[in-house]
């Protein structure tokens, strides 16, 4: 049986017909607001390649949270600019380093929201590499404590969910048994489990100083070209106790979130990351698209790929159009 007896425009033909059978929606209770944290106050700057984003020092940052908070984006995850860069990122495990601080002046200011952290070396390290280096090599294993410190340094700082994105190998493992070990046991762990090596990334880096000095990220981060490497990495993370995975970035890899998703029975999170918004913010500022309808075609499909949790720097404006506040 099909045409004239099925015509599935009749499912269409209002907005309240459309409404009812939408297979997909989206709810901010599912964002994560990526912020930018460096020193000082009353800084509130702009990223020049992500239009809408800017770095804040710890008082604004505390601000612009709580505006999302108020608007019902439920988390935020958090990049630290250091004040000092060395060979072995030294402040990204300083107690009174930048993160540190900020997730303490979060979590009293706002004991609700869900503070994320970003483990990883390259904002830290003077060479701009996730890892220690030897000559130009990047070292697996004698990074792995490095990141469990500072894994444990942003838990004692009080972080909810501490998600490492360097893409060294056992890191999920060292960083659960270093947190156990501190008395961290209820603290999960949001890994970025399927991370490609990607153009994408392009404009965080300048967001976040961390363009490596020489070379790439490929001998860490996965080949853009490969699938079944990214259920592996997942489930090596879930072996060594990760309590939820990311793929990233999201809308080159939506093929990759709908395996995921059908491999795995813990929440899946994809990144929807600065390359992918700042192509929408370009093309909308030039009028060439509705950025507006760009953002919510680009997270819904994110959605209906599988994710349960889009980290976005759209969060709070998406959050607003879905509320209506706008
Ligand atoms: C650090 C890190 C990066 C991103 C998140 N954590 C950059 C990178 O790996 O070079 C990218 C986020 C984005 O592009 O929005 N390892
Ligand atoms: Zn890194």
């Amino acid at each position: 049986m099909s045409f004239p007896i099925q015509r599935p425009r009749r499912l269409r033909r209002t907005a309240a017909l459309r409404g009812l059978v939408r297979e997909t929606s989206l709810d901010p209770a599912n964002f994560i607001y990526p912020l930018f944290v460096l020193h000082g106050s009353g800084v509130r700057e702009p990223v020049p390649s992500m239009p809408g984003v800017l770095r804040f020092s710890v008082d604004t940052l505390l601000e612009e949270a709580s505006a999302a908070f108020a608007e019902g984006v439920p988390a935020v995850i958090l990049f630290g600019i250091p004040e000092h860069k060395d060979p072995h990122g030294s402040e990204a495990y300083d107690d009174e380093g930048v993160i540190a601080l900020a997730v303490r002046a979060l979590k009293k200011a706002l004991p609700e929201l869900v503070v994320v952290t970003d483990v990883c070396l390259c904002e830290y390290t003077s060479h701009g590499h996730c890892g220690v280096l030897d000559g130009e090599r990047v070292l697996n294993d004698p990074t792995l404590d490095l990141l469990a410190r500072e894994a444990v340094c942003h838990a004692k700082a009080g972080a909810d969910v501490i998600a490492p994105s360097d893409m060294m190998d056992g890191r999920v493992g060292a960083i659960r048994t270093a947190l156990d070990r501190e008395g961290f046991a209820e603290i999960p762990i949001l890994s970025y489990a399927a991370k490609y090596a990607s153009a994408y990334y392009g404009p965080f880096r300048d967001a976040a100083e961390s363009t490596p000095s020489f070379g790439d990220r490929r001998s860490y981060q996965m080949d853009p070209a490969n699938a079944r490497e990214a259920l592996r990495e997942v489930e090596l993370d879930l072996a060594e106790g990760a309590d939820m995975v990311m793929v990233k970035p999201a809308l080159a890899y939506l093929d990759i979130i709908r395996a995921v998703r059908e491999r795995v029975n813990v929440p899946v999170a994809a990144y929807n990351v600065s390359g992918e918004y700042s192509m929408v913010k370009a093309a909308a500022q030039d009028g060439w698209v509705d950025g507006d309808r760009l953002m919510i075609e680009n997270l819904t499909s994110i959605k209906r790929a599988g994710a349960d949790l889009i980290l976005t720097y759209h969060a709070r404006e998406a959050a607003r159009l879905l509320t209506g506040k706008r």
